[in-house]
């Protein structure tokens, strides 16, 4: 059977235009800038507006009206839409049916929601890879779009610091025969014995919302940070080195590492575990913190409109979230 490689046709990004910083978190719990800076990298965050649709589905329209432009295509020509998100807009219809209409796709194209934290993005790569590969589809637009700022607990300065919303998209499609671009190898892993270590209980079919729930302030995002820092570590840069070998490449052939965007000393500590210069690496969670499902893809957008990744690159990107979920991804841009 002929086979087809993997092209980044296009990415978008687009970010709340409301900025939260740590200073107007410090008017609410307490915290200072100073100890949020220290420990997390994070300056401040996006929030979204529901009077400007900064939905999970309205965000993925306005980043993906972009990646659409990069990649001169029009709504219509996509094919299939997935899209991650940890709490989409609401529970039906799925936020990538939401999307297809508001993007005013009329081909019908299939439309799929998955929920791997913040790994969803990074997960629904190697599936839109496999199809694409297999000559299923053409154009497949992978969105990670996320609005956690609708269940971060702002009276809990352990968890509300961290968060932010945004979102960021790639369609994906087939490379030409004289084309380099590729996926060359990825990793998918989920660590269920640390599910607890972060979890939002309440609001699905085990835990239905009740009054006494919303009393107790059980309707909340709950984590255990230290446990997902040390576990985060050690698997993002494990899944960097086995999506390397698998490869056949190593660290010096690749140009650019895309780790999750989660906390800066996370990011430092895996790219000391692999040795990676710190130049190749991108980071931009002082500005928008822990995205979940879209920082990866924020910062891929980014890192490629402003010129640092350029055709031919060789990029590494790796993210983890609850479940514990993680995956890796090696590519030429
Ligand atoms: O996508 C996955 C999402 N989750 C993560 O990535 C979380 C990963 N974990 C982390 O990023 C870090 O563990 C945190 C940033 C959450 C916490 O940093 P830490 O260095 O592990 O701090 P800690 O939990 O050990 O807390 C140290 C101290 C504690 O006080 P005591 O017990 O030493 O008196 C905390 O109560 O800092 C206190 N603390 C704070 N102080 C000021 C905790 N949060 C805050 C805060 N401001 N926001």
């Amino acid at each position: 059977m002929k086979t087809f490689n993997t092209k980044i046709l296009g990415t978008g990004s687009y970010m709340p235009e409301k900025i939260l910083t740590n200073d107007d978190i410090a008017k609410r719990v307490e915290t200072n800038h100073q100890w949020i800076v220290e420990r997390t990298g994070i300056c401040e965050r996006r929030i979204s507006d529901l009077s400007k649709d900064e939905t999970p589905s309205g965000m993925a329209a306005r980043a993906t009206m972009k990646a659409l432009a990069a990649a001169n295509l029009q709504p219509n020509d996509i094919e299939l839409i997935l899209f991650a998100s940890t709490l989409p807009d609401q529970v039906m219809p799925n936020a990538a049916s939401v999307l297809q209409h508001k993007l005013g796709i009329t081909n019908l194209c299939g439309a799929l929601d998955v929920n791997a934290a913040c790994s969803g993005w990074v997960y629904l790569v190697p599936m839109a890879n496999a199809m694409i590969k297999t000559g299923m589809y053409k154009r497949i637009l992978v969105v990670g779009s996320e609005m956690l700022s609708s269940f971060n607990n702002w009276d809990d300065r352990n968890t509300c610091i961290l968060f932010g919303d945004g979102c960021g998209v790639a369609i994906l499609g087939r490379a030409e025969d004289n084309e380099e671009s590729q996926i060359y190898s990825t990793v998918l892993a989920s660590d269920s014995t640390k599910k607890d270590h972060l979890t939002l209980l309440a609001g699905g079919s085990a835990k239905r919302i009740t009054i006494d729930m919303l009393e107790n302030n059980e309707h909340w995002m709950t984590m255990n940070g230290q446990e997902i820092f040390k576990a985060a570590t050690k698997t993002m840069a494990s899944h960097c080195e086995k999506v390397l070998a698998d490869a056949g490449k190593t660290l010096d052939d690749v140009n650019w590492f895309v780790p999750h965007q989660a906390n800066l000393r996370i990011i430092e500590a895996v790219g000391n575990r692999l040795g990676i210069a710190p130049e190749k690496v991108i980071i931009n969670v002082n500005k928008y913190a822990n995205t979940s499902s879209a920082t990866v893809p924020v910062a891929l957008d980014e890192a490629v409109r402003d010129g640092r990744i350029k055709r031919g690159d060789i990029v590494l990107l790796a993210a983890f979230g609850a479940g514990l979920t993680s995956g890796g991804i090696l590519l030429k841009y």
